[in-house]
């Protein structure tokens, strides 16, 4: 370990070992303490959970199911009371339900209305006031103002920006166009300067339903229907959930222009539980896996998101306005602006280019009539501006020096001779993370330099070409980064989702810093494990660097077949672990987990 924490480690703590178990591990000298859990009450009147008695009314007072994106608002100036905001991405019904094993993808047979309400009411996000004691032991303040679920189920949102109103957005019980009825698949998100909470609406082609299937199950598409194409892009219906079967704003046999709803980023004001949440259409529309936002050295709001989709795309949002005091004209600069997808060229330079409709090819000889039809369809857009294909691109993370982080979890199914300068592996089972560099070290720029900062994989196993610092150990090197946050310092830290495909490396998923700068450049250290069959979210540090939010999902699930010692199925009975409660009668709970350092100071320094 001496090595790991010699000349130029930036990253103070001495690194764990890599394993996989039924419980979570942090690097000695931390705590990492469970805060809040699925089914915690989270407002006053909220009833305790009882998960062998749930009720959507319960669960739209409680912590929601496979928290995701962790986001801190402080409410005073030390920083020790503040809300909390997390996305609720997506439910696994047969952790959650006692007796329902997972159905066959013909509907979810056994998912009443009554069982769909609660997983409906179990996903979006939570607002959640905490507070840090004497201790530095962070609580939920039960009573907060602020407190409150944010779902799919109940909460109205409206719409900004070119789409907002599109005929393409009308539906049956909205004639506007201007509004809808929640968010689904919260994935990664942001915080923005001015303290709202960005929502990214990730996977959403697969709430979606129809009956239209042939003899064998597979789904139809009405080719008469002016959706086909974009249905087609975008992997709607995707006929994961059976919400479809109980409402007609998730079947597109009867409301076909729902899908052009959702895929957008959502702005939510922690601090005004009156306000309806905004979708602002100017991001554009596909599997937006997160927002974070920056601000330019010019003052402009920048803000950037990848598609997490095999092939898809990078995308970079400039406001026309500068960041200022005035929150409501901050919330402007989310509609009035310019939307970029990324061009890494082989000598390079990353080109941003403009979805801009009557740029080139984004007009009506193509399908586009309007800048609305250029957001609603971002990926054809983006496919007929010649952006680079990528392997995933999941969380991306703007630093103020005009750097940015762009995590590339894998692609397996990009074949030999696919490969480009920026995706330079076949098969690419581990991923790999790019780093740019905006021109003039501005954020806002069209155009930039970018490099590989590291190929993940085992460097011990030569065919699967990993490329880390050279003093990255066994426990250090890693595969599928997916979230990522820089802290105070500037420092880069990952989680990863490997996945079912985590018996591949016997490793859990975990946190890892990961050295940008000097002669460290590369070197990854492995910080926090998730206990087995769960991914790791977040993470967030507070401003003071001395707080560091993780998030773990779905712990006792993913591939808890595939390793000798984990033979279990995923379900209610039987799960691989029942983290955190290790309680017979509780499933495993994903749950919100803080890092402290014991006696107090930032985390690493
Ligand atoms: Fe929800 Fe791309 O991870
Ligand atoms: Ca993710
Ligand atoms: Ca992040
Ligand atoms: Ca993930």
């Amino acid at each position: 370990q001496a090595s790991a924490m010699g000349h130029g480690d930036r990253f103070k703590f001495e690194e764990l070992a890599w394993g996989n178990d039924a419980t979570h591990h942090i690097a000695d000298g931390y705590n990492a303490d469970v805060l809040l859990r699925w089914g915690d009450p989270i407002t006053a009147d909220a009833p305790e959970f009882d998960v062998m008695n749930q009720t959507a009314e319960a669960q739209l007072k409680q912590f929601g199911y496979n928290n995701d994106y962790v986001g801190f608002a402080p409410l005073n100036a030390e920083g020790t009371r503040g809300l909390l905001c997390v996305n609720h991405e997506y439910t696994n019904e047969e952790v959650m339900f006692p007796g329902l094993g997972r159905q066959d993808r013909d509907g979810f047979k056994g998912m009443t209305k009554e069982l769909v309400d609660i997983e409906m009411a179990a996903h979006g996000g939570t607002v959640v006031e905490i507070a840090q004691g004497a201790d530095g032991k962070w609580s939920v303040v039960r009573d907060g103002q602020y407190n409150r679920r944010i779902t799919p189920l109940n909460t109205e949102m409206t719409f900004s920006g070119p789409a907002a109103g599109h005929d393409r957005m009308k539906t049956n019980d909205d004639p506007t166009g201007m509004s809808v009825i929640g968010t689904i698949n919260n994935c990664a998100g942001g915080m923005t300067p001015w303290g709202t909470y960005l929502m990214a609406e990730e996977n959403f082609h697969g709430y979606f339903w129809t009956d239209n299937v042939d003899a064998e199950g597979k789904i139809v598409i009405d080719e008469t229907n002016p959706e086909a194409a974009s249905y087609k892009r975008y992997g709607v219906p995707g006929r994961w959930y059976a919400w479809g079967q109980h409402y007609d704003r998730f079947n597109i046999d009867k409301e076909p222009n729902m899908p052009n709803k959702y895929g957008w980023i959502v702005e939510v004001d922690p601090t005004d539980p009156t306000a309806k949440p905004v979708k602002h259409t100017a991001l554009g529309r596909f599997r937006h896996e997160g927002a974070e936002t920056t601000v330019a050295s010019d003052g402009k709001l920048v803000i950037y998101s990848g598609d997490d989709n095999r092939f898809d795309y990078q995308y970079k949002y400039v406001s026309d306005g500068v960041v200022t005091d005035d929150k409501a004209a901050n919330s402007r600069l989310l509609s009035e602006g310019t939307l970029y997808v990324a061009r890494f060229d082989a000598d390079g330079t990353v080109e941003w280019l403009p979805l801009v409709h009557g740029n080139g090819p984004l007009n009506a000889l193509n399908g586009f009539n309007d800048q609305g039809d250029v957001m609603i369809d971002t990926r054809m857009a983006a496919d007929l501006l010649g952006a680079t294909p990528m392997d995933r691109p999941e969380d991306a993370q703007p630093r103020g020096d005009g750097t940015a982080y762009i995590m590339l979890t894998n692609n397996t199914r990009r074949k030999p001779g696919d490969e480009n300068a920026a995706n330079p592996r076949a098969d690419n089972a581990f991923g790999h993370i790019i780093e740019i560099k905006e021109e003039g070290g501005n954020h806002s720029a069209t155009r930039g330099t970018w490099d590989i900062l590291v190929k993940c994989g085992d460097p011990a196993v030569a065919e699967v070409g990993a490329q880390w610092h050279p003093e990255t150990s066994e426990n250090g090197w890693f595969g599928s980064p997916d979230n990522c946050a820089i802290d105070a310092d500037g420092r880069l830290w990952i989680s990863t989702d490997q996945g079912g495909n985590w018996g591949k490396t016997g490793k859990s998923d975990g946190l890892y810093s990961l050295e940008t700068e000097g002669e460290k450049r590369g070197h990854s250290k492995l910080f926090f494990r998730c206990p087995v069959g769960g991914e790791l979210c977040g993470p967030y540090f507070t401003d003071n660097a001395e707080t560091l939010f993780l998030a773990v999902q779905h712990p006792g699930t993913d591939g808890t077949r595939d390793l000798v010692g984990f033979e279990r199925d995923s379900t209610f009975e039987d799960p691989a672990t029942r983290w955190p409660d290790f309680d017979p009668a509780m499933p495993p709970r994903p749950s919100v987990v803080v890092v402290t350092k014991q006696g107090g100071g930032k985390i690493a320094v």
